[in-house]
């Protein structure tokens, strides 16, 4: 999404101005992100996040081998996780699951919190060792680290069942229903959220894989989407926004540098204390309906976005990254971004200023036994907040005609927690379930 700097944070940000300051690990690893995105910075080019084992040295590594050969950012004290606002990598497996059993919320509790123990401690050996050295005999012997991250939540369902929702932030409160809705209960929904990303497919699924067998008395899968974006390999620029299966550049207009981390990350008092430092995500399964839409020609499907289709401008402007300008006319007089485009109704100017980091994945599951293709994007929003977030600009889509309406249709939705990346020793979610 974002092709601009990717940062992650020391500690979290007091409510207040004040952004806090940076410890040397923190700086290293928003340099070795932007380095991966090819950011500027303004420090010395050799400042890269250090390759772990396994990994090559990266002075000498060209830019589009770069995903594949370095490990992930590995999180830390009131840090966010990895997989929110770094690079995204090209591919990610993003599961939502529910407690295993029936009981009582203190054999719940038990249950959620040896899931969460053994799922910390597995990603901790994953960021550090890579897959290859974690799961002998596995898909992914000989592999290089690929950039592989995991990224665990929690969903209010969670607290329910563990009788902890004195504990449930305002911030985790139901999404309301929106006029567009067309969801489906099954791919709604969890109590735990999985997103692991790698650059690498075989990566990806063996890590899964490794995680699953260490909580399966404990869990089974609800729901599950095998996500996509184009590899670094292969883009002939990998620094630049990707396309999605709609053929447009997407994430141009996402939040950057401080901007970003206000978005994105919570902070501290402005919630549960077991949330200061992590952030919240909305996941939203939107299939895409892409015969119409490739039925349509592309001045018609650019002005359903308001945005160039070959270079990603917005209309009536130069180049995708331009500011985008809702007052610009078109020679006859009329609003070059039109009335219902994607970009004029989902503009923070018409939604009371909502900012969310889109870092979505396009997915495609083939074809379903009707013959309509089951493909689109799995929406991921994340910032501190839902409510100033996702949920004022899908309300402002659905209720003002978005034109991309026709073409989409949201079919899966779920909320999730993403606490504080957890210190050595501790589990994410601990100060949730023993707090
Ligand atoms: C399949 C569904 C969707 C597609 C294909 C899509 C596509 C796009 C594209 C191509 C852009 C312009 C480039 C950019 O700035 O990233 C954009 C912008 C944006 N989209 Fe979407 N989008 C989808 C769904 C959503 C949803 C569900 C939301 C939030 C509820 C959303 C919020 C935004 C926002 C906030 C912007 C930036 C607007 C601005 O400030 O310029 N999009 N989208």
């Amino acid at each position: 999404m974002s092709r601009r700097e990717s940062e992650q944070d020391a500690d979290p940000p007091e409510e207040g101005p004040s952004a806090g300051g940076v410890s040397r690990r923190g700086l290293l690893a928003r340099v070795g992100a932007a380095a991966l995105v090819g950011a500027g910075t303004g420090l010395g080019a050799g400042e890269v996040l250090a390759p772990g084992p396994g990994a090559a040295g990266e002075s000498s590594t060209p830019p589009r081998l770069r995903m594949a050969q370095t490990p992930a950012p590995a999180g830390g004290p009131g840090r966010l996780q990895p997989g929110i606002i770094d690079t995204p990598p090209a591919f990610a497996h993003v599961l939502a699951l529910d407690l295993a059993g029936s009981g009582s919320p203190d054999r719940a509790r038990e249950r959620a919190a040896s899931v969460l123990r053994a799922w910390t401690e597995s990603a901790a050996r994953l960021h550090r060792e890579g897959p290859a050295a974690v799961v002998p005999g596995a898909g992914a012997a000989g592999l290089l680290p690929a950039s592989l991250g995991v990224t665990v939540g929690i969903g209010a369902s969670l607290l329910a069942a563990t009788g902890r929702p004195d504990a449930r932030p305002e911030a985790l409160a139901d999404l309301p229903g929106f006029a567009t809705d067309t969801l489906r209960e099954e791919w709604c929904g969890g109590d735990l959220l999985l997103q692991v990303g790698a650059e690498d497919p075989m990566v990806a699924a063996s890590a899964v894989q490794h995680l699953l067998a260490g909580a399966r008395e404990q869990v089974r899968v609800r729901w599950a989407v095998r996500g996509f974006r184009r590899t670094a390999a292969a883009a002939e620029d990998p620094s630049a926004a990707p396309r999605n299966l709609m053929g447009q550049i997407d994430g141009t207009n996402n939040p950057t540098g401080s901007l970003l981390e206000r978005t994105v990350q919570v902070r501290r008092g402005a919630g549960p204390e077991w949330m200061a430092g992590g952030s919240y995500v909305v996941v939203r399964r939107i299939r895409m309906l892409l015969e119409d839409w490739f039925g349509e020609d592309v001045a018609h499907r650019e002005r359903v976005i308001g945005r160039d289709l070959p270079t990603g401008a917005p209309l009536g402007q130069q180049g995708a990254d331009a500011e985008v300008d809702l007052t610009a006319e078109n020679p006859d007089g009329g609003p070059a971004v039109p009335d219902r485009a994607h970009i004029r109704l989902a503009s923070p100017r018409n939604t009371l200023g909502a900012r969310m980091l889109r870092r979505g994945y396009s997915f495609d599951e083939g074809w379903r036994p009707d013959g309509t293709r089951d493909a689109g994007l799995l929406f991921m929003a994340w910032q501190a907040d839902p409510a100033r977030g996702f949920v004022p600009v899908q309300r402002n889509l659905a209720d003002s005609g978005d034109a991309l309406n026709e073409y989409i249709r949201h079919e899966g939705s779920a909320l999730f927690a993403v606490p504080p990346a957890a210190r050595d020793g501790d589990y994410i979610g601990r100060a949730l379930l023993e707090g």
